[in-house]
């Protein structure tokens, strides 16, 4: 995870980054942006494509300033560099190469046509830095039709929370129609709160959050568990494979303080009820040892 997304963490959830947290982690962040400035960086993370047989592929690797740097598309299975710099090398006629996008933000595109079940396989968007800098792409193709992949938050689309208490966030994951044959990309669900990732290691545990993701062969379920804490109320996202669902928090107007109070006051008046009623109930049963 790089530094950058600490830093968005932190800002989207200080509370849930733990007292003294902040100002250690700010002054990482400066010294290594300073260093990284002018550095290629790939804007996403290595992904994972399927396909059915005889459909075209795309494979998007989007990188931050390039600069004078070139990119080759290179397939793992037998380490041919398929393209570099956009000249394709392959003599397969299926597989062609394009760039899209500015200087600042440049898309290098491997295109794979008509695919067949062969194609399947890892294939690496590499940065000729040195040393070089890699994204990994995994093709899989399927011979039926690809499955959906259905994202769903258990519970109401709003959840109201009494500050303090916590709240249990759960999401699963799965392919629909159920593959009749896998491998297909393990499920992952990862979690965001206001479109910032929430990450355990920025967020130390300190904070409260806890993240528990079982993963099937075609589903995944995953639990967050987080402290309504001031701050923690907002949208929170479950995404996998591309696709989301959303719950919005919001904080209940009693303070857990509050509600312990309050449930501390009822439980004396329940028993000065009890208290009180004894009597009463002594009086019954002494009529009824009379009749
Ligand atoms: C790609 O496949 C490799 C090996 O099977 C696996 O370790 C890796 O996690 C996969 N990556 C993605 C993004 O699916
Ligand atoms: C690439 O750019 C860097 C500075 O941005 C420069 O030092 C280097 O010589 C350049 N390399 C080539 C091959 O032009
Ligand atoms: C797939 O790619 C081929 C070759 O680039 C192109 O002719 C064809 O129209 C594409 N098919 C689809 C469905 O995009």
């Amino acid at each position: 995870m790089g530094v950058y997304d600490a830093l968005l963490l932190i800002a989207a959830l200080p509370a849930l980054a733990g007292p003294g947290w902040c100002s250690v982690e700010v002054v990482t962040v400066a010294e290594r942006a300073g260093g990284r400035e002018f550095r290629p960086q790939f804007t996403g993370q290595s992904a994972a494509v399927v396909a059915a047989v005889g459909q075209n592929a795309s494979l998007v690797c989007e990188i931050y300033h390039l600069g004078n740097k070139s990119v080759s598309w290179v397939r793992s299975r037998d380490l041919q560099i398929l393209s570099h710099a956009g000249v394709v090398f392959t003599a397969d006629s299926r597989v062609s190469a394009s760039v899209a996008g500015d200087r600042a933000t440049s898309r290098h595109l491997l295109h794979v046509a008509r695919l067949r079940t062969g194609d399947s396989g890892r294939y690496e968007c590499q940065i000729n830095t040195d040393p070089k800098m890699s994204m990994f792409f995994n093709l899989t193709v399927l011979d039926e039709p690809v499955p959906q992949t259905v994202v769903e938050l258990q519970g109401p689309a709003e959840v109201t929370a009494a500050l303090g208490s916590t709240v249990t966030l759960r999401c699963e994951a799965r392919y629909e129609p159920p593959p009749r044959r896998l491998p297909l990309p393990a499920l992952d669900i990862h979690w965001f709160k206001d479109d910032q990732p929430i990450n355990l290691q920025s967020a130390g545990g300190g904070g409260g959050v806890l993240v528990d993701t079982r993963r099937g062969s075609a589903r995944a379920e995953s639990r967050l568990q987080l402290r309504a804490a001031d701050g923690a109320a907002g949208r929170y996202t479950c995404r996998a494979a591309g696709r989301r669902a959303a719950v919005t928090l919001r904080h209940a107007p009693h303070a857990e303080g509050e509600v312990e109070a309050m449930q501390r006051d009822q439980a004396a008046a329940a028993t000065r009820l009890a208290l009180h009623a004894a009597p009463l109930l002594l009086a019954i049963a002494l009529r009824l040892l009379h009749t």
